[in-house]
């Protein structure tokens, strides 16, 4: 799914020690594309380029010794199609790479996409996107497992029209029974805006705090989202690169920030409807709850957001008093 050549190729130049690189795409035009930005760049020694189906690719690349050490998917819309054989082609604690473009399936657009594409059901509400990255997760679990194989999560985020994840694969039927010990389900009231979470699907079906019936996403992975400490790397490196893009700094900054926050955020826009009250900045929202002893963080998905493990009753009294 190499397009133009270009993420290939960066690889290629700008990452340390990758001997070679292969890019292949579907579509004749992008692979001959990408031979012409082969040259252009100087790395026609360093790059293979194929013109094939990805999975009929990725399973040419399933056997030991022709396998690699990370995979990079990025399809127009979702990814999950290929998963098998990108897991297969992976050596042992390889790295996958994997973007989805197809947020309003995710997003809870369309739901039975969702089922269909991820194995889980989708949830239209403040936080989808998160949801959306939990069930791009879930479904790499659910298809790791299969072959015996864990992830150990590295980082994910969540940027413009796409959600990106990075997960390191092992061989490991042990880990992989741990994995799916994460997988889950979200419960959200949209009546008080609490939310549960459990591996039943059963379990709370109706809100503790106002006894309305909850809506149900998933099954999801339930997990962290993100390692803080490859986190922590990835800005190290980036502060002693010339290069450095604020954006992708901030991202990273929130990251590290969020990475043991529990799942789901708020957003002050749904809470202070719910209140009646101007929505005071999400900063001094989490720097309120800190004070008061909760654990509190901003949140890369959304400007508007925060994460918090405090009940939402004790954050809206705290918004109220803010006012
Ligand atoms: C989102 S674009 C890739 C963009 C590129 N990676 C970049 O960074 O600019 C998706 C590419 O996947 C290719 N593609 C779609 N389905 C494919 C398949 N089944 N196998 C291989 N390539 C495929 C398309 O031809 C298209 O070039
Ligand atoms: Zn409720």
């Amino acid at each position: 799914m190499t397009g133009s050549g270009i993420r290939g190729l960066r690889y290629a130049e700008e990452v340390e020690n990758v001997d070679r690189v292969f890019l292949n795409d579907i579509q004749p035009s992008s692979a001959s594309a990408a031979h012409q930005n082969a040259i252009a760049n100087n790395l026609v020694s360093k790059v293979d380029i194929q013109c094939m189906g990805a999975n009929l690719f990725l399973n040419l690349h399933s056997v030991p010794g022709k396998r690699f050490h990370i995979v990079d998917l990025d399809p127009y819309g979702s990814p999950s199609p290929y998963f098998d054989s990108a897991v297969r082609a992976l050596v042992n604690g390889g790295m996958l790479a994997a973007t989805a473009t197809d947020m309003a399936v995710l997003c809870g657009v369309k739901p039975r996409a969702c089922i269909r594409k991820y194995g889980g059901r989708p949830l239209r509400c403040e936080y989808s996107r998160e949801v959306a990255l939990r069930l791009l997760f879930g479904s790499l679990v659910t298809t790791a497992s299969k072959h015996s194989m864990a992830i150990e999560v590295k980082f994910s985020h969540s940027t413009d029209h796409y959600i990106r994840l990075y997960a390191e694969l092992t061989r490991s039927a042990r880990s992989a029974d741990k994995n799916l010990e994460e997988m889950g389900y979200i419960f959200h009231c949209f009546n008080c805006l609490k939310r549960f979470t459990s591996r039943d699907p059963s379990e709370y079906r109706r809100c503790l705090g106002c006894d309305n019936t909850t809506t149900l996403a998933g099954p999801l992975f339930l997990g962290k989202l993100t390692d803080g400490e490859f986190c922590r790397r990835l800005i190290d490196i980036q502060e002693s690169n010339e290069r450095l893009s604020n954006r992708i700094h901030k991202i990273f900054l929130l990251e590290l920030e969020e990475a043991d926050s529990p799942p789901t955020y708020y957003t002050v826009d749904s809470i202070c409807r719910r209140i009646g009250r101007a929505p005071p900045s999400p900063s001094a929202v989490v720097e309120a709850l800190k004070a008061e002893g909760f654990n509190a963080t901003r949140t890369h998905f959304d400007g508007r957001a925060f994460k918090t493990d405090a009940p939402s009753e004790r954050i809206e009294t705290l918004i109220k008093r803010m006012a």
